[in-house]
């Protein structure tokens, strides 16, 4: 048996009453993180992504809700936790970066005020006003925000897209979070920022054994980046396993059909072909594999509810085609 994961997500339903009726945004979800690993979530838009993590930190607004499931973090179930216990959770042992840097950021309060008072709500740094200070310019440094020392004054809309997303990066980390998640941590930045924050957050996992979900609508940055992957579609996940694994044999036909709408570097040849169709309504989605219209393999038996099945090797598909 190997030890304890660090986050452990199970059965996890998540709903919002909307006037189309209930949206089920995350549907029996199962997920481990353990520590020092990257799990890399991928899916696309809408496939319940963010909510499954705003769900772990209490970050669902009513009248959304928890509907059934169990979250552990480090052994302890967090799912019923109070908000201030939540609130004391997050920014510290637990922290995470949001899709929208701009709605995650207070633009009240200067990028200084900001840092400092994570840092000070979580008591990891010893010392005083200077040594909050020097401790908040080197995190702007060390996710690439050049001249730190005359930015910390600024407030969050004087810095661009990407420097905000920096910004947010930076405040994570503050206070070195046992397991940092990444909402498209990357989407805003170039391609060097991009290989830079990703490497930067590689290098933490290494050196203090944080575990790390990095969630991205886009396969190619968990491949390079994450030990395992989890797919989801339709606020389930379809597939899971090794990334290199996973990448190199799919065993959904969603994960092959994800895999081929994108450029393969190492076959330039082949042709990119999206994916057809639409995702499902999440109010009222498909009986069986929520996949299934827009499965080029669907046949007898996928309109019966199907789970996520253990194939062995740390490997899992909810497909009724695919045989463990
Ligand atoms: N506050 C909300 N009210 C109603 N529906 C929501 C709300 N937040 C998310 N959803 C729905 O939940 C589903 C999953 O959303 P989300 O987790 O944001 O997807 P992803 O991050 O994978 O793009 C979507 O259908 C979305 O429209
Ligand atoms: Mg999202």
């Amino acid at each position: 048996m190997s030890a304890a994961p660090l986050l452990s997500i199970r059965g996890l339903r998540t709903v919002f009453p909307t006037r189309q009726g209930l949206v089920r945004a995350v549907d029996g979800v199962d997920l481990d993180v353990a520590a020092g690993e990257c799990l890399g979530v991928v899916g696309e838009s809408g496939s319940g992504k963010s909510v499954t993590f705003q769900s772990v930190l209490g970050l669902v607004r009513p009248p959304g809700r928890i509907e059934a499931g169990e979250i552990r973090f480090d052994g302890r179930d967090i799912a019923g936790l109070p908000a201030d216990a939540l609130r004391a959770l997050r920014g510290g042992d637990i922290a995470m970066t949001m899709q929208d840097a701009l709605t995650a950021l207070n633009p009240a309060f200067t990028v200084e005020t900001q840092i400092v008072e994570t840092l000070r709500a979580h008591r990891r740094v010893q010392g005083g006003a200077r040594a909050l200070r020097a401790t908040a310019v080197e995190l702007l440094a060390r996710v690439g925000i050049p001249d730190p020392e005359s930015r910390l004054g600024q407030y969050p809309h004087q810095f661009s897209g990407g420097m905000r997303q920096r910004v947010m990066i930076a405040i994570a980390i503050a206070c070195r979070p046992r397991l940092l998640i990444a909402d498209e941590p990357t989407t805003a930045l170039d391609v060097t920022i991009q290989a830079q924050v990703l490497d930067l957050l590689a290098a933490m996992r290494a050196e203090s054994g944080m575990g790390m979900v990095l969630i991205s609508h886009d396969l190619g940055v968990v491949a390079s980046h994450c030990d395992r992957v989890a797919v989801m579609y339709g606020g389930q996940v379809v597939e899971s396993g090794p990334t290199r694994a996973v990448i190199d044999a799919p065993r959904h036909p969603y994960t092959r059909g994800l895999l081929r709408s994108r450029p393969d570097l190492a076959h330039p040849e082949r042709p990119i072909v999206p994916i057809g169709g639409q995702i499902p309504d999440p109010a009222a989605p498909p009986p069986g594999c929520r996949f299934r219209p827009r499965c080029p393999e669907a046949g007898p038996g996928c309109d019966a509810p199907v789970a996520l099945r253990d194939l062995g090797a740390g490997r899992a598909a909810r497909c009724v085609r695919v045989a463990a």
